[in-house]
């Protein structure tokens, strides 16, 4: 999967969307995360290892990189290390080396100044040798498993000689499994004994990652604490609905637009307070009322934002859906849980042993689509994907 995201230190970006969406948000638009992040920065500051992991689109990159922000102002070393879209691990080590040596350089892409160098190119005035010192040894490592294991240890290296504390964050961390057999085990064998570097993982499938750290015999057995994102101070995804209600009129009031108390429930309750769902029908409502020239937003107005942002949800609902088809009753079960139907029933056509109901749950589970509520009752992670879900029948009614 490709995907694009702005580099988070990235100079000269243009300024965010109003109501952000599709990746890490600014530190302005990010809504009721302030003590969780507190909380990681201070533990990372103190030394510490964490584990965020959660479904997609709930914040964590845009957490860690505010994460990052801070622990930058206070004094120390960061890195942001996104691993997903690298082929090899070499490509995965330069990108740590990049991050790393960014600390030093003060630019983005040192890596391949520094591999010049190394074969005898002069330094200049905006990269001087001193900024590569760091990694001029590695540069010359042509073995990928030995420049991953160089690349690994640089944080260390950085932390030996500036005396100050890195933190380095490795998003997507999943991915980093597909490039060679092993590759947890070697990160697990380097990392532990870096103790000037705090880490923190990220991943979205979170039962692989599950797995990876809490397992006995895995390579990240309790090496790092989970601090559960979705599930913070008992609100669904984390975020108190007080803090969504005043963010989103503040928002719009900052536009001369006025909203209501229960106008920004209505929008909760169909969204069920997803990050990412509720910006996206935010986004639509305020586009849809300056289009409008509207000043007050109206129950009409929230609908209609709604339907927008359905539709605009439908490409990558559809993909989800393709995708549930390849597995056994994953699309029964899904519809079933869509209808608040019972789950086990055993009703002529559509019968599904029991045993593959569980299974099926479990993969949905796996998958961070479902999520369960209590014993035998389930609901889907974004409610507006269950909403997709109950109106494939309604399309096939309609024909
Ligand atoms: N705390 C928040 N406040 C407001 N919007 C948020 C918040 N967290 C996430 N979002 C919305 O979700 C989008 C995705 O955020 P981000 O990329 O940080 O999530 P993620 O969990 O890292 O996603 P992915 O699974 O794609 O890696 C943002 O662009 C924004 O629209
Ligand atoms: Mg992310």
């Amino acid at each position: 999967m490709i995907r694009l995201m702005p580099r988070p230190f990235a100079k000269g970006t243009p300024p965010a969307a109003y109501f952000p969406l599709g990746g890490p948000v600014p530190a302005g638009d990010l809504v009721g995360r302030e003590s969780y992040i507190r909380r990681a920065t201070a533990r990372l500051a103190d030394g510490g290892h964490i584990l965020i992991a959660g479904p997609r689109r709930i914040g964590k990159t845009s957490v860690m990189l505010e994460i990052l922000r801070r622990l930058r102002r206070k004094g120390l070393h960061t890195a942001y290390v996104d691993c997903m879209g690298t082929t090899d691990l070499r490509g995965l080590g330069e990108r740590l080396v990049d991050a790393v040596l960014e600390n030093v350089s003060g630019i983005e892409r040192s890596f391949e100044h520094t591999k010049a160098i190394a074969a005898g190119m002069r330094p200049t005035v905006k990269i001087r040798y001193e900024h590569v010192e760091l990694a001029l040894e590695l540069a010359r490592e042509k073995n990928a498993q030995r420049f991953f294991e160089g690349a690994l240890d640089l944080p260390r290296a950085l932390a030996g000689k500036t005396g100050k504390r890195v933190v380095i964050a490795f998003d997507e961390l999943q991915a980093a499994g597909q490039l060679g057999p092993r590759v947890f085990d070697v990160m697990r064998a380097r990392l532990q004994p870096q103790r000037a570097v705090s880490y923190a993982f990220l991943g979205s499938e979170e039962g692989i990652l599950e797995e990876l750290f809490s397992e006995k015999g895995r390579a990240f057995y309790r090496f790092a604490t989970p601090l559960d994102l979705a599930d913070a101070a008992g609100h669904r995804f984390g975020i108190a609905p007080d803090d969504w209600l005043s963010y989103i009129t503040e928002k719009l009031h900052e536009r001369q637009l006025q909203i209501t108390e229960s106008d920004v429930d209505t929008v909760l309750d169909a969204t069920g307070g997803h990050p990412q769902d509720t910006m996206q029908v935010c986004a639509a409502l305020y586009y849809l009322m300056r289009d409008a020239g509207l000043r007050l937003v109206t129950p009409e107005a929230v609908s209609v934002a709604l339907e927008q942002s359905l539709r605009e949800l439908e490409r990558p609902f559809a993909l989800h859906w393709a995708d549930l088809g390849k597995g056994k009753y994953l699309q029964q079960v899904a519809k079933r849980i869509a209808h608040a139907a019972v789950l086990y029933a055993a009703d002529g056509a559509g019968a599904v042993p029991r045993a593959e109901v569980l299974r099926a749950l479990a993969a949905l589970q796996a998958r961070g689509l479902v999520t369960r509520l209590a014993r035998g009752r389930y609901a889907f992670v974004e409610p507006l994907f269950g909403e997709y879900v109950r109106r494939l029948d309604e399309a096939i009614v309609q024909k």
